[in-house]
């Protein structure tokens, strides 16, 4: 297979730092980069630096004879199979919907015919302008792909939606869409291309606008006595990840979580539980939902009995710990009157992976099982290798950080309650 090629254009924000380490990203996983700066960009990180990483020509200035001369913007375009803008500023997304091209990167995606990947990163305010917004709507009219911007604090001291994703979810999505590269040579429009070109699939279809998404998450803790109590490794990140995903694909999100000191992503209404039982009840609760993931890792087994008092040492055998079953939320949920009309588990194996977990789906009544291996250390890391377990077979999806993989279930999901196309 040939090393796919990206161009990437870094426009002028305080986020253009993170271009650097996504350049490393890339690198790493085999990817060709070249870059363009626009002129604004250049105050933010040096040419040097980008040059230095993509081992490359930074291109910047259009109007340069000799880059014109060696190689022009078609070119630069045209030797691409994708076009990455990270981060694209309020500025150069204006400029991208209005069709203007008046420096280098500009002209580039006005004359290619490549997808395009773009990034916001910005101010709050700039994020949810209407100007911003209607040109965000253009721009995925026109079939540009936009990784929507997360939430957080930023750089001027406010807090809320703008922030460019991490460079890891932005290389994420761009292995994703070079996935989708239909085979070598086949036609596409405008200009004659030998290399490989991407479909671009309308991501305005990922909408979740108007459903109820609930999710669990985290450990539980079963009390054995005031003091102490049963648990697991579970961390949360993943179900908190598919909870922030699910409020970015426009959901009402409520996240049922055990124990976990993790902030509550937004637009999510969190529910915060301590046992197997409780969170069952707060599951239940929060019916009718559309879609229920539960990715909790719920205590099987609590104390048969909880000791009202701190057990002591009496100085002869320890004292036995009886154990009794827990409810199973799944299997609750998949016979419940208000079944959702997508319910989704997760499998954490430590072996035979998929066949445990095609197993648990049939067992658990389940529509989906999201499973994984946990004999690494899956459990509190930052990236998850996951198999997609349907009624129609098994996908293994490539190992990728738990809110990449929080994003791609978001779509399957969105996909599936568009029903069939
Ligand atoms: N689950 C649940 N209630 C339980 C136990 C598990 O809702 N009491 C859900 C989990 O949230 C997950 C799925 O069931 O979506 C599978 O969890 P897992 O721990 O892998 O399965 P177990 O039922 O514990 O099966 P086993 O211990 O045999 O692997």
């Amino acid at each position: 297979m040939t090393q796919p090629r990206i161009l990437l254009i870094v426009s002028g924000g305080i986020a253009a730092y993170k271009a650097l380490e996504l350049v490393r990203l890339l690198k790493a996983k085999d990817i060709a980069v070249r870059a363009v700066m626009t002129e604004s960009a250049a105050a933010f990180v040096t040419p040097l630096s980008l040059g230095v990483l993509t081992e490359d020509h930074v291109y910047g200035d259009m109007f340069d004879l000799k880059e014109e001369r060696e190689i022009g913007h078609i070119q630069l375009s045209r030797e691409a199979d994708l076009i990455v803008v990270a981060p694209a500023t309020a500025n150069i997304l204006a400029r991208m919907a209005g069709g203007i091209a008046d420096d280098l990167a500009t002209t580039i995606l006005l004359a290619t015919d490549k997808p395009v990947l773009a990034c916001p990163a910005m101010n709050v305010r700039m994020w949810h302008h209407k100007a911003t917004q209607r040109n965000i709507a253009q721009l995925k009219a026109d079939g540009i792909h936009i990784l929507e911007p997360g939430v957080g604090a930023m750089a001027c001291n406010e807090w809320g939606k703008g922030r460019l994703p991490e460079p890891a979810e932005i290389a994420a999505e761009i292995e994703r869409l070079l996935a989708e590269a239909p085979p070598v040579g086949e036609p596409h429009h405008l200009l004659t291309d030998t290399t490989r070109t991407i479909n671009a699939p309308d991501l305005s279809e990922h909408n979740l606008f108007g459903r109820h998404v609930l999710v669990t998450a985290g450990p539980t803790h079963e009390p054995i006595d005031p003091v102490r109590y049963i648990a697991n490794r579970s961390s949360g990140k993943q179900g908190f990840a598919i909870a922030a995903a699910a409020a970015r694909a426009g959901a009402k999100v409520t996240l049922v979580a055990g124990p976990v000191m993790l902030p509550t992503p937004a637009g999510v209404t969190r529910v915060n539980v301590e046992t197997a039982r409780e969170m069952l009840d707060a599951v239940e609760d929060a019916l009718p939902a559309d879609v229920a993931i539960l990715v909790a890792a719920v205590a099987d087994w609590r104390a048969a009995d909880e000791a009202p008092q701190k057990i002591k040492k009496d100085g002869g055998a320890p004292a036995p710990l009886l154990l009794a079953e827990n409810p199973d939320i799944l299997a609750t949920l998949a016979k419940h009157p208000q079944r959702p009309a997508l319910l989704i588990g997760f499998a954490a194996e430590t072996e035979t992976v998929v066949d445990h977990a095609t197993a648990k789906r049939a067992r658990k009544g389940a529509d989906w099982i999201v499973a994984n291996d946990v004999s690494g250390d899956v459990m509190g890391g930052a990236t998850n290798q996951v198999h997609l377990v349907t009624g129609k077979g098994v996908e293994d999806w490539p190992e990728m950080p738990k809110s990449a993989v929080a994003t791609r279930l978001m779509e399957r999901i969105a996909d599936e309650l568009a029903g069939p196309k």
